[in-house]
């Protein structure tokens, strides 16, 4: 149609995402497994996924849970906590059953409380995921109440993550869901020789931390690292659409019940797994670049982790009108998810084939 644009990119995948379990996975699933063809699926579960043998176990629930016809490969990963065996990460990761190992600084955020209370005492696990070539996935935030939220990430990468990566330089680190001008920076300038990278979402890429607080609190727009200053977006847009190798896609997609969101005490997380393809589009649009949005979402990530390009091909198309307002999602238990509202309209889909 003459008032399209097209772009065809191989079949992306997502490097982190969040399924949960039960009746919530069953209703997420689809609209992440529709798009990518894989993705690294994260192990805040209650309890977390902390053995290669649960691992497996919710490997094969996410799979018994995909729609008939649909092709998805879930990259199972296993919570680190102060307990963590090393024999057994390590042979789930030669058995192909994990992927890589996740960092949760203990109470960072959702379902954080069983997480890593001082990353020493992890240290002869991180020594031997070095060893085999396992990456560690990082939540980014130092812990301290007494640090402003505002700086917990830049604060965690000059006392937690730089002294961790001068005594352990052939561990393969990413730096999860970066909101910050330091993490873009950092990632930048270590990032050359493969070791380090940074996943960065669509909404850090489209909101402040004004979005929070537009005419009154708004707990959809509320995640952890929390959306930071206007500049600290723009250094994000800056270093996603730049074409440097060590930034690629992770939605970290994070559904709540619309209750568990809506609440004196809301939870962290923004769904986005409904149009995070087009978002991004539309950012990579906007900032100019939008013929690097194939290595960012489709080619980065699988040459970071090892991993093949996908070969079957997607097509979005931008057409003049945005497809507006996105109804709440049902669970099969009657909970709502209410997805991520862009401030401004979208006006690229994913074509129908
Ligand atoms: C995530 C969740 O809900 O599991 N929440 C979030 O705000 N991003 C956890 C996480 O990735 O920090
Ligand atoms: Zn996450």
């Amino acid at each position: 149609m003459s008032n399209h644009e097209n772009l065809t990119i191989p079949r992306p995948d997502d490097w982190h995402v969040h399924l949960r379990d039960g009746e919530m996975l069953k209703a997420v699933l689809p609209f992440t497994a529709r798009v990518f063809a894989r993705a690294i699926v994260m192990p805040n579960l209650k309890p977390p996924v902390t053995t290669a043998a649960r691992a497996k176990m919710y490997r094969d629930e996410i799979l018994a849970a995909l729609p008939k016809g649909l092709k998805f490969e879930p990259l199972m990963t296993i919570y680190l906590t102060d307990a963590s065996d090393a024999d057994d990460l390590a042979q789930g990761h030669k058995d192909g059953i994990v992927t890589a190992a996740k960092l949760y600084p203990a109470h960072a955020t959702t379902n954080a409380e069983a997480g890593v209370t001082d990353i020493k005492k992890i240290y002869p696990v991180l020594k031997r995921m070095q060893a085999v070539g396992m990456p560690l996935l990082v939540h980014g935030e130092a812990t301290d109440p007494d640090i402003d939220i505002f700086d917990r990430e830049a604060v965690f990468i000059d006392k937690i993550l730089k002294p961790l990566r001068r005594d352990l330089p052939d561990l393969k680190v990413v730096l999860e869901h970066i909101t910050t001008q330091e993490a873009a920076d950092y990632v930048s300038a270590e990032g050359e020789n493969g070791k380090l990278a940074a996943t960065i979402t669509a909404h850090h890429l489209l909101i402040n931390r004004n979005a929070m607080f537009m005419g009154g609190m708004r707990p959809h727009y509320y995640c952890l690292p929390v959306a930071k200053r206007e500049k600290h977006r723009e250094a994000l847009v800056k270093v996603a659409t730049s074409g440097a190798p060590m930034f690629f896609l992770g939605t970290d997609t994070a559904p709540h019940t619309r209750a568990a969101k809506e609440s004196a005490c809301g939870c962290a997380g923004i769904f986005t797994a409904h149009n995070a393809l087009a978002l991004y589009a539309q950012v990579f649009d906007e900032a100019g670049h939008l013929d690097r949005l194939e290595s960012f979402a489709s080619r980065f990530g699988p040459a970071f982790y090892g991993l093949p390009v996908n070969n079957d091909l997607i097509t979005l198309e931008k057409s003049k009108h945005s497809e507006g307002d996105i109804k709440p999602i049902l669970t099969g238990d009657g909970r709502q998810i209410v997805p991520f509202a862009p401030l401004s309209p979208v006006v690229w889909r994913i074509a129908e084939r």
